[in-house]
């Protein structure tokens, strides 16, 4: 029998066991949802790394299928790292980085093996791989995980790859007539001095007018287009919103931007990278995985037998502002809810801890609306932290007696005397000089009693402006080990890995409604959903004989 696993999800994507992070070629085809994944079939550690792969009918449940593509030839021998699938002439078609016997960084494509397996599970590599090398004054470590293609007017398919040059990131542009044979553009699609490598591109137009997604190939009509990088540097994904010059082939952001990346929006300001998104053609709705990295020791993920996880999949839109993504977890998650808790206009007095009780917590989904009665009670703004929120909110604990704020929510907390345990999802509201700064904060200082475990505050301004209706709303997925949160109906959105120790010892896990500000906050609305757990790659499965 195995034992139980308090930090196993019941409805995020993670193997059965092993090692995972990127999401790699997610796609929709004839009736199904393929996600593959950097892979390590061999242990909970990074190394080895395949191309893992899982089908599903509705994005929530998972079958596991065998790794997709393994390290076999000499342009892969050395790890199959990430990619995208492309439909060409409506076949699917993987772009992927391998790691060559020469340890280089090249591109190679892979086609499906056996045209009438519904499941796609097994593919063939190009004889003629690799279809791109790291030659001239491209860094031959630093060349990879190229986008989904997209097709131009001129009739050219083009994809677009990370890269490094004489210590400039680059992503750069390549075109091919006929998806085999690519020419390296004279212009890079963007490039940046301050920021050090990108990893994992994912480029893709929006549309200005509706949340609906866009096929990557559409460049007409009211839209823009967002050029999503992963930061090695910070190991934090960053995106810009522009317009792509489809002549050129370079992408413009638009007029505030600057090469400074601490002034460039995240798409989560938790813990994620190497995010990707695809096209969901079935809901024409553009869909978005990041990677959940562990956050506790190698030893942990050893114990355990698995490390890593997927993001709830998030549906991704452009804000009517023009300026903002949106993302927000896919409608399909309410297959899931169960028993329900409501609280309606509830006052939170200065000094209130709150519990909401009755379902289960430690699996759940939380939506709550707060409302302030004034925002005359908010303190001033120090400017110092503009550019680093995580540090203020590093510097000021949940339990500070504030003006407006801290308000918020405790999750997985553990009230046993001497063992107490809470993460904090938090507000406080200042004000500059000019406007009024809504300040987020995830903190973990106190989420764990458990040794080795990295506990930082991670902390935002959130993207919405609060003078206009005083009001500001907080979903959050509870999972076990892992808390997401979405902010202003998903503008900003803040992930993190918590590991509680009291849930080792059977004890269940709380959650409560809190106010230390000194003014009244109130809840206009909280709806806390027990959440049903999802068949997510279950081993020795049966659902290819069904
Ligand atoms: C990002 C990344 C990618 C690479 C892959 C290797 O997390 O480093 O650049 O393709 O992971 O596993």
């Amino acid at each position: 029998l195995k034992e139980i696993d308090p930090d196993r999800t019941a409805f995020h994507f993670q193997p059965s066991k092993n090692w995972l992070n990127d999401p790699n070629g997610p796609m929709y085809y004839k009736g199904l949802f393929h996600l593959f994944y950097q892979y390590n079939p061999d242990g909970p550690l990074w190394g080895n790394m395949a191309w893992g792969h899982s089908v599903s009918t509705d994005l929530v449940n998972w079958e596991a299928l065998d790794v997709a593509l393994d390290r076999t030839d000499p342009f892969d021998i050395n790890g199959v790292f990430s990619g995208s699938v492309t439909f060409v002439a409506g076949e699917p078609v993987i772009l992927y980085t391998g790691i060559d016997d020469q340890q280089r960084n090249v591109q190679n494509i892979a086609f499906r093996k056996n045209g009438s397996d519904p499941l796609l599970r097994e593919w063939s590599k190009s004889g003629y791989n690799p279809i791109m090398l790291p030659v001239g004054d491209i860094d031959p470590d630093n060349f990879r995980d190229p986008t989904t293609g997209w097709f131009g007017q001129d009739g050219h398919w083009r994809t677009a790859i990370g890269a490094n040059l004489e210590g400039r990131a680059e992503i750069l542009l390549y075109k091919s007539q006929n998806f085999k044979n690519w020419t390296r553009n004279e212009f890079p699609l963007h490039k940046s001095q301050s920021s050090g490598m990108w990893e994992c591109p994912d480029f893709f137009p929006v549309s200005l007018s509706s949340k609906d997604g866009l096929d990557p190939s559409v460049n007409t009509g009211n839209i823009k287009h967002v050029l999503k990088v992963s930061l090695m540097k910070t190991l934090q994904d960053y995106y810009l919103v522009g317009k792509y010059d489809e002549k050129k082939d370079v992408f413009v952001p638009d007029e505030w931007y600057k090469d400074d990346y601490r002034t460039w929006p995240m798409i989560d300001y938790g813990h994620v990278y190497a995010s990707k998104s695809f096209f969901d053609s079935k809901n024409n709705r553009r869909i978005f995985w990041s990677w959940v990295n562990e956050s506790d020791s190698e030893a942990d993920d050893v114990k355990r037998g698995w490390s890593g996880m997927q993001t709830f999949p998030r549906a991704i839109w452009l804000d009517t502002d023009g300026k903002q993504l949106i993302q927000w977890p896919i409608e399909d998650i309410k297959l899931l809810r169960k028993q329900q808790i409501q609280l309606r206009d509830f006052g939170l007095q200065s000094g209130v801890k709150h519990e909401i009780s009755g379902i289960l917590t430690s699996q759940a989904d939380v939506e709550v609306e707060f409302e302030l009665p004034s925002l005359e009670g908010a303190e001033s703004f120090n400017n110092s932290f503009l550019l680093d929120p995580s540090k203020l909110c590093d510097e000021i604990t949940p339990s500070d007696e504030g003006g407006i704020g801290p308000f918020g929510l405790f999750v997985l907390t553990s009230d046993v005397e001497g063992q107490e345990e809470y993460t904090a999802i938090y507000f406080r509201i200042y004000k500059s000089s000019d406007r009024y700064m809504t300040l987020m904060c995830s903190d973990l200082k106190s989420s764990s009693r458990r040794e080795g475990v990295y506990k930082p505050a991670h902390g935002a301004f959130v993207g919405v402006d609060i003078s206009k209706d005083k009001r500001i709303s907080l979903r959050t997925l509870i999972d076990h080990s892992v808390v997401e949160s979405f902010v202003g109906g998903g503008r900003t959105c803040m992930t993190m890995r918590v590991y509680p120790k009291h849930v080792l010892t059977g004890q269940t896990s709380g959650l409560y409604v809190f106010n230390h500000g000194s003014q009244e906050v109130k809840i206009r609305e909280l709806n806390a959903w027990e959440m049903a757990k999802a068949r997510v790659n279950i081993e020795n499965d049966d659902f290819i004989s069904r």
